[in-house]
């Protein structure tokens, strides 16, 4: 028997969802959004046998599915959620996991009360240059890492949403990057300065760019910089990345194949390098929002808790919130361990 599901958004996003959902064999019920023409338009589009829909709560009491897929605006992901888990449904829901905190806090809450799963599609995690970088780290090739720095530069005329939001860069983008420092390296954050700011020439409402300094809980530093308005010479939507160690150095950019260099004994001004051993991609695994909805299918048949589960998400976007809070106290914010 088939899981079956219902999808709240149906935007941009939505493209990317139901492939996988088809691929899956997931039975998509019925597709919820405020704009019913959107539904309409995603159920023609897919040619999907499911209902249009514009309000949720009477549309999950009418098909009772085993999960939601949650992809709709940030701000509105804490009602979407809130009120799938109280109706009996396990949700996936896009990144982020919430708007802010005491959204995120309030989301968490019903996920337990209700005892059903709330996980966030990190989509980036699921990429296999990603899991390459992490097993080459796990390996310790590079000694204890000291220093982490991501760069990400894009000139991005999206229109919608994100022209009106305060912080979107930070929330609505940077916490991919969060969440893959989290998941190549392991390591949690424990502290940052930062300060956003909407460079002149900006196309935003909002601040856009940012720089930051978090400290992290092995006690080095990971600097982030990044802005949504910048014309010419991109880095990778992924990021471009540095990761120094006591023994040597592991890049990862342009989302090439990662490389490096560590000491090779000897003496000397620059000690005598030799390329880090990396380690070999694993290719054939579901990536993206299949990467995701390969989790929750696997959840609901064994029970085996995925990786972005709401708890432990919640620690990428308590990087987020910790951000804008230093940005506009200009202060060093403790993250919290959530
Ligand atoms: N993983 C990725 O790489 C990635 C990429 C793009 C977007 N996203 C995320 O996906 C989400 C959606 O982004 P998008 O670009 O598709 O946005 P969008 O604006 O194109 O689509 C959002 C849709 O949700 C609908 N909607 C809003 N509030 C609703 C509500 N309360 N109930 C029902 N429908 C509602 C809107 O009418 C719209 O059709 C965001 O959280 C965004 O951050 C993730």
């Amino acid at each position: 028997m088939s899981e079956r599901c219902v999808v709240v958004g149906a935007g941009g996003i939505s493209n990317a969802w139901f492939p996988p959902l088809r691929q899956e064999q997931v039975e998509v019920c019925a597709v919820v959004d405020l704009r019913p023409e959107a539904a309409a338009a995603q159920i023609a589009k897919y040619q999907l046998q499911a209902a249009p829909r514009t309000d949720l709560a009477a549309t999950l009491a009418e098909f009772c599915p085993d999960f939601v897929v949650d992809l709709t605006v940030p701000a509105a992901h804490r009602e979407v959620t809130c009120t799938a888990l109280r109706a009996g449904c396990h949700v996936v829901g896009e990144k982020p996991l919430a708007d802010s905190l005491p959204a995120a806090r309030e989301m968490i809450r019903a996920s337990e009360e209700s005892g059903k799963l709330y996980m966030v599609s990190q989509s980036r995690r699921w990429n296999e240059r990603h899991q390459q970088v992490r097993e080459t780290l796990a390996g310790g090739p590079l000694g204890e890492l000291t220093t982490i720095c991501c760069d990400f530069y894009m000139g991005c005329h999206f229109g919608g949403f994100r022209d009106g939001m305060d912080s979107p860069l930070i929330l609505d983008m940077a916490i991919h990057h969060f969440d893959l420092l989290r998941f190549m390296t392991g390591l949690d954050a424990v502290a940052v300065y930062a300060r956003e700011y909407n460079p002149r020439g900006s196309w935003y409402r909002g601040d856009v760019a940012a720089m930051c300094l978090f400290e992290l809980s092995n006690g080095a530093f990971f600097s982030y910089r990044g802005c949504w308005a910048a014309e010419g010479c991109h880095t990778s939507w992924n990021g471009d990345w540095r990761f120094t160690g006591e023994h040597g150095t592991l890049l990862y950019d342009h989302d090439q194949e990662p490389h490096g260099e560590v000491v090779a004994g000897g003496e000397g001004f620059n000690r005598p390098l030799a390329a880090v051993e990396v380690a070999p991609s694993v290719t054939g695994r579901p990536g993206g929002m299949h990467g995701a909805l390969s989790e929750m299918l696997h959840f609901l048949r064994t029970g085996a808790v995925p990786q972005t589960e709401c708890h432990d998400n919640l620690k990428s976007l308590a990087m987020v919130e910790c951000v804008i809070e230093s940005s506009r106290s200009g202060a060093r914010v403790l993250v919290p361990s959530c």
